[in-house]
């Protein structure tokens, strides 16, 4: 007799997974794979997917891909792929891409980590990170941390454009210093995205993560910097207070 499949996953997510592997505008690639033949794929995004000669703009850990999706319909004229590990979260975004006709949108479920495996020197313009995790005690898995500037800094293209959206000041501070140490251009930034005059429509667009973190009342930072190459980059010494709302458990927290 048969029995039920997969017993720990429901069925909402059962179907999430099977739309994936159908949905025009999803790529995952098992590890394997990958060590296999490569991405075949990279260095040609434009030219296989796209079929046109835009900027490509990367929102990485895009979980729901609100970004990707919203900046997809303010700028038919740029392409933008969402990147998360977790298929489940992307699958909003890609379904709503598709929904609305986005052929400019499109995502990719790896890990970060792997982001040169995928994309060839200089095939990016710009990479926005939306409310990454601030990783307060691993200073190596901090999305913008030295070790992830110099990955950006391989596929970017020359002055190539980094924006970081954060609830986090740990985050934040960690994020200047990082940026003062290793000499990068600074385009805008505030710590108070919504009592600035910089809410536009392009950072007005909110992500799950941050409606969470507005609800509970935190204010908003942005910063936009240049990621230039470096021969060597500088990790910053410094001591930086830890969020204390970070503390609490991830129920307390309400952001499953
Ligand atoms: C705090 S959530 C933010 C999601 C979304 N940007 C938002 O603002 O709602 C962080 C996201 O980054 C993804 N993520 C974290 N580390 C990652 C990695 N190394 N590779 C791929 N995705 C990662 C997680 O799966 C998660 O969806």
């Amino acid at each position: 007799m048969q029995t039920k499949k997969y017993p720990s996953v429901g069925k909402n997510k059962l179907q999430k997974f099977d739309d994936m592997c159908r949905f025009p505008n999803v790529f995952q690639y098992p590890f394997a794979a990958l060590q296999e033949k490569g991405f075949e794929m990279k260095g040609h995004w434009n030219e296989w997917f796209f079929k046109n000669d835009h900027p490509v703009v990367l929102e990485l850990g895009c979980g729901k891909g609100e970004y990707t999706v919203g900046l997809g319909r303010l700028f038919p004229d740029k392409n933008f792929i969402g990147i998360d590990i977790k298929g489940a979260r992307m699958w909003s975004g890609a379904k709503q891409a598709i929904e609305d006709g986005l052929t400019n949108v499109a995502f990719l479920r790896t890990h970060i980590e792997l982001i040169r495996e995928f994309f060839a020197l200089g095939e990016v313009s710009e990479i926005w990170i939306t409310f990454p995790d601030p990783q307060m005690s691993k200073t190596n898995k901090r999305m913008t941390s030295t070790r992830f500037m110099q990955l950006y800094s391989e596929i970017l293209k020359e002055g190539g454009l980094i924006h970081l959206k954060t609830d986090s000041p740990f985050l934040y501070t960690y994020t200047n210093a990082m940026i003062e140490a290793n000499r990068f251009p600074v385009r805008v930034q505030t710590d108070d995205l919504y009592h600035s005059r910089l809410a536009d429509e392009i950072l007005s667009i909110q992500t799950f993560y941050e409606q969470q973190w507005l609800d509970r009342g935190l204010t908003i930072k942005y910063i936009r910097f240049a990621c230039e190459p470096r021969e060597a980059y500088v990790e910053p010494e410094i001591d930086i207070e830890r969020d204390s709302y970070r503390s609490f458990n991830r129920s307390k927290r309400s952001i499953k």
